[in-house]
């Protein structure tokens, strides 16, 4: 037997840290526990596979597109998508190449978006780093995003013919999710009902589609995959709730982006839907809603407004209730630490509004 190379256990230990960072960083951004040994390693084992892959994808011989592809995958994030694959991925028989390339799949999908929406929200921070509009320019985050999701659809389509129709089908609802967000609702519609529809178009449909895409890598029979994305569709409108909560509610400092970007877009986030239906909101915000606010001292007076406002209560009682319901959806899974893990999820969405 040959004995281990001279460093090996340094090695060894250095990994362990690594991984164990990387499962603590989850715990602190999406509230994710696990206790449990195996699934420990099999998750960070695959986090830090998926990172290895994102870096590769980004890669090119012309360095400006290698820069600004670079630039938010370097930024971080808190790769929820890919670590939701990956806790999917538990409930099937098969491990490997498969379900890290959807994982990765499914993060470059999300980064895309993430370049072309900040073009559309004028957004001049994303991930605690200059926005890729804001450093470079508009032209150069619209193409990035077109090269970032080019290379997804290459990756998925090592992974089947259905993988590469569900990817395409989730990226066309994404997008028309964005567009109605833009188009506002109609005069007939009501505003809550257009607003939830919206966020489960522009955020639920792709971590729905990261927690099929887990089950169906992984082999996992049927009624989980379909468990897993009906999860996955909930939680991720309960993500976007409570990050638009928390846009409102958080320190400035804690939210890697700009506070109040939807106020400045006009774009009227469930919280602020909730005020502007209550009589007995201060008359003032209704007036600063009205549109897109521009001047820095009218976004932070409206802010205020809005902190004391029972908008921000009511949303949180509405973001409860897709938690609850996305944990009702579990029950159809098998009791396991990857399930409890996907609890902790919920659990911790609903408690980082307050
Ligand atoms: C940002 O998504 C857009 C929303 C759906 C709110 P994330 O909050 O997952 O962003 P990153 O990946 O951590 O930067
Ligand atoms: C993020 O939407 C983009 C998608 C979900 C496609 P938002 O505009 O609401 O999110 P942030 O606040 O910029 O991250
Ligand atoms: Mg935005
Ligand atoms: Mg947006």
């Amino acid at each position: 037997m040959s004995s281990p190379p001279p460093g090996a256990g340094a090695a060894a230990a250095r990994d362990g840290a690594a991984r164990d960072g990387a499962v603590e960083d989850l715990r602190a951004t999406v509230g994710l526990q696990i206790e449990d040994e195996e699934l420990l390693r099999a998750v960070a084992g695959g986090l830090a596979d998926v990172e290895a892959m994102l870096r590769d994808v980004v890669k090119s011989d012309v360095q400006a597109v290698h820069d600004a592809a670079l630039h938010l995958v370097e930024a971080g994030g808190k790769r929820f998508r890919p670590l939701f694959t990956l806790l999917s991925a538990q409930f099937g028989p098969k491990q490997g190449e498969h379900v890290l390339i959807a994982a990765a799949a499914v993060e470059l999908v999300h980064l895309a978006t993430l370049y072309h929406d900040d073009v559309m929200d004028e957004a001049t921070m994303r991930r605690g780093a200059e926005s890729v509009n804001a450093r470079w320019d508009n032209t150069v985050a619209i193409l990035t995003g077109d090269f970032l999701f080019a290379h997804a659809s290459r990756l998925v389509a090592d992974l089947g013919t259905d993988a590469a129709r569900i990817i395409a089908e989730t990226f066309g609802e994404l997008v028309t999710g964005q567009m109605r967000e833009t188009v506002g609702p109609g005069p007939g519609d009501d505003p809550v009902e257009h607003y939830l529809t919206v966020i489960a178009q522009k955020t639920g449909s792709l971590i729905a589609t990261s927690g099929r895409f887990g089950g169906m890598m992984s082999g996992a029979p049927e009624e989980y995959i379909q468990a897993l994305c009906r999860f996955g569709e909930l939680i991720g409108t309960a993500f976007q709730i409570s990050d638009d909560i928390i846009d409102i509610a958080s320190p400035s400092d804690e939210l890697g982006k700009v506070q109040g970007t939807d106020l400045r877009e006009g774009v009227r986030t469930l919280p602020m839907l909730y005020a502007l239906a209550d009589p007995a909101t201060d008359p003032r915000l209704v007036e600063l809603l009205a549109g897109p606010i521009t001047e820095d001292a009218l976004v932070e007076e409206a802010l205020e407004l809005l902190r004391s406002s029972h908008g921000l209560e009511r949303a949180r009682v509405t973001l409860s209730d897709y938690a609850s319901r996305a944990r009702a959806e579990l029950a159809a899974l098998p009791a396991s630490p990857a399930r409890d893990a996907c609890e902790s999820v919920a659990d911790y969405l609903v408690a980082r509004t307050h």
